[in-house]
């Protein structure tokens, strides 16, 4: 009952038709890698997810890297590298906070026979969660997910036949998951409350893309003074941080405030 429900759900937010409730975001991954079957994966330089870095080379795949300006993919060097490249696997937002130039990717992508992989582990239920461009999505519903279910992911795709997709169907992991997709549309909402206030208040300080959809904050310090008085402010207001240069936000120095760690009030 609750995968058809689920199922039915994610059909709607990624209007793809072929979708598969798998027991974690890795998983997923690891089964859009698979419909590569061979070549090249280019993964982003920054913004990703660790496991972009490790999945392809397990799975028989080698994998490049694509530019990218503050975890936005680079046009220029994607029409370059999907030119000798078998597919792309991106995060949308790029760290959780950088929007992808999505329909420019795979429009450029598609032009070189490039299979798109979109990771909407941020961006589900949002209008970054957009199936026509890409070939598969795949996602995440663990912990700090906009999808806070504690368990779970899911792989769509249109173009692609997932019935050999190893499926969850733990009945209370999948009644977690439903409950947490209820929540879905009030988590983004006080989320991106949260990301406004916290730009307000750190106005002054240099924020990476504050006019983009995100679910951290990531705010650029150049001296020590300035790492300590935005880490003094996390602290004051009790929201968690990390500190970068870190592969899964930016490779640079900045603080990122965690607000996707924050769980929904119902
Ligand atoms: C963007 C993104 N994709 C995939 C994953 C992997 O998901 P899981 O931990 O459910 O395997 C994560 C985990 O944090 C993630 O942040």
């Amino acid at each position: 009952m609750s995968t058809q429900k689920i199922t039915e759900i994610i059909q709607k937010l990624t209007d793809h038709k072929n979708v598969v409730i798998t027991e974690r975001g890795d998983v997923a991954i690891a089964s859009a890698l698979c419909a590569v079957e061979t070549g090249t994966v280019i993964i982003p330089e920054e913004g990703g997810w660790i496991s972009y870095q490790k999945l392809p080379q397990k799975l028989g795949l080698n994998s490049i890297t694509v530019k990218c300006d503050h975890a936005k993919i680079d046009l220029e060097d994607l029409k370059e590298k999907s030119k000798s490249t078998h597919a792309i696997l991106y995060q949308n937002p790029g760290g959780y906070f950088a929007e992808q130039p999505m329909q420019e990717i795979y429009e450029i992508c598609k032009k070189n026979d490039c299979i798109v992989i979109m990771d909407v582990s941020g961006g589900i239920g949002t209008d970054l969660c957009e199936g026509r461009y890409a070939d598969i999505m795949v996602a995440s519903f663990r912990t700090w997910k906009l999808v806070d279910a504690d368990v779970g992911g899911f792989i769509s795709s249109n173009i692609f036949d997932l019935s050999k997709v190893d499926t969850l169907t733990d009945e209370t992991s999948l009644h977690k998951i439903l409950t947490a997709f209820h929540k879905l549309q009030k988590r983004i909402i006080m989320l991106e409350k949260m990301r406004e206030k916290v730009i307000a208040d750190l106005i002054e300080y240099d924020i990476v893309h504050p006019n983009d959809l995100g679910f951290v904050v990531v705010v650029n310090f150049y001296n020590d003074e300035e790492k300590q008085t935005i880490i003094k402010y996390c602290t004051n207001n009790e929201l968690e941080y990390t500190v970068c240069p870190r592969y899964i936000r930016v490779n640079e120095d900045a603080i990122s405030i965690e607000l996707k760690r924050i769980k929904t009030v119902v």
